[in-house]
Parts: C-alpha cells; sequence; structure tokens
C-alpha cells in the first residue's frame, strides 16, 4: 500500500537557508535506504538506522515525522505523508519549511513513472534586473524586496490532488494542533531563533511568537503558541491553497508586505504556477538514481558525487567502502568541494543553458577526471576545485538560485 509512492521531499525557504552540506548529506544517503544491500553491523546498530517493510518517514523534526508515519497509517499514500510533514515543519521549525517558502517534491510511482514538482518561489511581476543593485545589500537576502511569491502551499496541495488518499484537511490537522496548543521549543529552533534575533525582536508579529516578554527569545523546552498560524491554516484546512492565491490570506499577505515596502502583488499569487516536469536520471555504482533537475543543483550534484567516489572502487555497488574511516570522509569532503565549485555554473533552465554543465555533472567520464585531481595526502585552496575547461563561471556567478 505504502509502496505505491515512494517519494523525497527537499523543502528550502528564501529566508533561512538549511546548511547546503547537510541537505546534500540526507540526500546522498537518502536514495540508498530503499536498495536492498548488506550494510556492516555496525552500521545497523546506529540509532539513525532504522528498517521498516511498509514504510518510513523521516523529517528533521521526530513530531513531525510521527505525523507523517500516522498519516501512512491511516490509509495516506506517501504524498499524503510528505504534505503532513512539510505543513508540521512550518510551525515547529520555520526556518525549514514554511507557507511563505517554496520546496522541490520528487514523487517515484510504483510503476516506475516519476515526478518532479518544481514549487519554488518566484520573482514577483513588478521585480526588475536592478532592483538589488540600487537597494542597501542587504535587501536581496532579507527585509520586504527580498520576499518573493510563495509556492510551497501551491505545491503541495497540487501533489496531493494528484496522488493524495486522504482528505486535505487532515493532513493540516497535526500542524494547526501544533500551532494552537502549543509545542515545545526544539534546540534546532533555538538556534534559529539567535541567529534571527535582530529580525525577530525588531518584528512586533515574531515578538509575540518567540519571545517570553518582547525581549527575551524562548528557551529550549519552553512552549511556544502561533494562534495567528493556527487560524491561517484552519482557512487552508477548510478552503484548499485558493485562500492563499486568490483569498483573504494571500490579501493578507499581500497588504502586510506592501505595508513594508515590497512588491508582491495579489497578481503575483493568482499567477503562480507549480512546474511538474521529469526528474534527473542518472546510473551510478550500478543503481538507477532519480534526482531533481535545475533549478536544484541537488540532483546532479549527487550523481556527480556518487560517481566521484565510486572511482575508488566499492563493495557490491556500496560506496560505504569508498567514504569509510578518515580517508573516506576526506575523500568524501574533497569530491564535495569539486562539486560546490561547480554548482554555480547550474542557473533556472527558464532563463539560461546550462545542459552542458548538466551533462558533465551526469557523466562518468567527467567523475574520473575530478578523480584524479583529487590526493589522500592533501587539501588545496579554493581555486583549485571544479572543472577548469569550464569556461562559464562568470556567466552565471551572480544569477544563480540554485537551492541544494
Ligand atoms: C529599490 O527597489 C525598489 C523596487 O524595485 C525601487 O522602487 C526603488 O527605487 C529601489 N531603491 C533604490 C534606491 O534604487
Ligand atoms: C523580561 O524582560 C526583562 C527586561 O525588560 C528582563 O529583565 C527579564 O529577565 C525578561 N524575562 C522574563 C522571563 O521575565
Ligand atoms: C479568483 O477568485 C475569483 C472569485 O472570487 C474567481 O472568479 C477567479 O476565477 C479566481 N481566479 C483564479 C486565478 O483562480
Ligand atoms: C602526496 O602524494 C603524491 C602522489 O600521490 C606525491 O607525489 C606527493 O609527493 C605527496 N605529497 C606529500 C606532501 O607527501
Amino acid at each position: 500500500m505504502i509502496d505505491r509512492l515512494m517519494m523525497g521531499l527537499a523543502i528550502s525557504n528564501s529566508m533561512i537557508t538549511p546548511p547546503p552540506l547537510l541537505v546534500l548529506l540526507l540526500l546522498l544517503f537518502a536514495p540508498l535506504l530503499p536498495v536492498s544491500i548488506s550494510v556492516s553491523a555496525s552500521a545497523i546498530n546506529r540509532p539513525e538506522v532504522i528498517t521498516s517493510t511498509h514504510g518510513a518517514v523521516a523529517a528533521d523534526d521526530a513530531r513531525c515525522s510521527a505525523a507523517g508515519r500516522d498519516a501512512l497509517r491511516d490509509g495516506g499514500s506517501a504524498v499524503d505523508a510528505a504534505v503532513t510533514v512539510a505543513l508540521c515543519l512550518g510551525v515547529v521549525s520555520p526556518a525549514s519549511s514554511g507557507l511563505g517558502g517554496g520546496a522541490f517534491m520528487l514523487v517515484r510511482l510504483s510503476s516506475g513513472d516519476a515526478w518532479a514538482f518544481d514549487m519554488r518561489e518566484t520573482a514577483p511581476l513588478s521585480s526588475s534586473q536592478d532592483m538589488y543593485a540600487n537597494n542597501n545589500s542587504e535587501s536581496k537576502s532579507s527585509g520586504p524586496l527580498s520576499i518573493a511569491v510563495p509556492g510551497e502551499l501551491a505545491g503541495l496541495y497540487k501533489a496531493w490532488k494528484r496522488y493524495g488518499k486522504l482528505p486535505w484537511a487532515k493532513l493540516v490537522a497535526p500542524a494547526i494542533n501544533l500551532a494552537q496548543n502549543g509545542f515545545q521549543v526544539s534546540r534546532y529552533l533555538r538556534v534559529q531563533m539567535e541567529s534571527a534575533i535582530n529580525g525577530v525582536l525588531s518584528d512586533e508579529g515574531l515578538r509575540q511568537v518567540f519571545t517570553i516578554n518582547g525581549t527575551d527569545l524562548l528557551k529550549v523546552g519552553d512552549i511556544c503558541y502561533n494562534k495567528r498560524l493556527a487560524k491561517t491554516l484552519q482557512k487552508i484546512a477548510k478552503q484548499g491553497a485558493s485562500v492563499f492565491y486568490n483569498g483573504s490570506v494571500g490579501a493578507g499577505l499581500v497588504a502586510d508586505v506592501k505595508k513594508r515596502g515590497g512588491i508582491l502583488s495579489m497578481e503575483d499569487l493568482r499567477r503562480y504556477k507549480v512546474k511538474v516536469t521529469r526528474p534527473l536520471s542518472a546510473d551510478a555504482m550500478g543503481l538507477k538514481f532519480l534526482g531533481m533537475p535545475p533549478p536544484s543543483a541537488g540532483g546532479a550534484g549527487l550523481i556527480l558525487v556518487l560517481n566521484i567516489l565510486s572511482q575508488y572502487g566499492n563493495g557490491n555497488g556500496i560506496p560505504a567502502a569508498a567514504v569509510a574511516g578518515p580517508l573516506g570522509v576526506h575523500r568524501l569532503i574533497e569530491s564535495l568541494k569539486h562539486f560546490f565549485a561547480i554548482r554555480p555554473n547550474l542557473g533556472d533552465p527558464d532563463f539560461i543553458d546550462d545542459s552542458k554543465v548538466l551533462s558533465d555533472m551526469l557523466s562518468p567520464t567527467f567523475a574520473a577526471k575530478l578523480k584524479n585531481t583529487i590526493l589522500d595526502n592533501t587539501t588545496f585552496g579554493p581555486a583549485y576545485y571544479g572543472d577548469k575547461d569550464t569556461t562559464t563561471w562568470t556567466a552565471n556567478r551572480d544569477t544563480t538560485t540554485c537551492p541544494t
């Protein structure tokens, strides 16, 4: 039942970007799980390794993993579980997911048919090429001008319409419950609040949610309530995505953003379109991998790194041998450095042609070339990494929007 859909979900948010390495590592190891392989006993005994015959849900907050698991138990599809998890994370870990952000979703059906949902944020209609150049340097990453047209809810709703089995409201319910009745602040949320403390303290709404008395941030274990988000989620549970993209929630958002000097409009929300395309597909180490195509860099990066590591030889197609021990970690890090050096050459295919870079990144020959530049006894300065024959650097460097 659950095996009907195998899917991975990578959420990103324009306001606070998760550490790219972490996301990549999740991508690196996640696709290996469904493959039946013999992992060493020491790996199996590690607490983060679980095995299950009917399905598994992994989020970066256990409360949301549990909500997703319950969706599966109630007869939901993997998409139902993923939607539940994403909405839940938007409450307990708002730097990881949220109605104001964007996301990618990869869905593979039991038939083998697979789809990539691009629900990334887009630029508002009245944005312009130079709008950040003339504004202060911060305006690109924070403040009203940095707010793009949110895509996450549209994408989750579309995926549910296609592949959901449970009623929509049921998927929103755990998020409403946590926002309305409170949840304990996790260590991760506290770290996120600390890193955004100036933003939190200078905003009346955020102060109400994340501080004790307007000056002190909530501590780990304190109960956090977000009753206004609960109200928003209740409307979304009842009316679906249209209340956000063509209704009162969207109108409220646009009014707030405009009041602060932003350029988001109702027209932007009405025109937002989720893109559904085919995933990247590539063979590496004798296995077939599906990944998110650009504008995500994760899929191509995963294949490149696996192809580099597989040059070291591997036991029964398992890359674990290549990355074992301190030398393995060194090789993994060096491979990742190559990936991050090449990554700025990718871009949004709606605006630039990055097909050459992409085909390089998927090519075992290209990976072999990079592998030969990795030495087991030393590391190098930043300029050393990447492909020396690639000359497109400057063209895309400043325009890349590629999230991992
Ligand atoms: C900043 O960007 C906004 C929106 O594009 C624009 O109206 C404004 O003129 C810009 N500010 C400066 C100082 O250029
Ligand atoms: C509340 O605010 C005051 C300063 O205005 C501060 O001294 C106090 O420690 C804060 N925290 C709590 C839990 O009351
Ligand atoms: C927005 O809602 C109005 C009715 O409130 C409807 O006529 C219109 O077709 C909707 N537009 C879109 C893009 O859904
Ligand atoms: C590192 O290894 C390479 C060959 O693999 C060798 O040429 C070089 O001398 C070594 N460097 C050091 C510092 O040991």
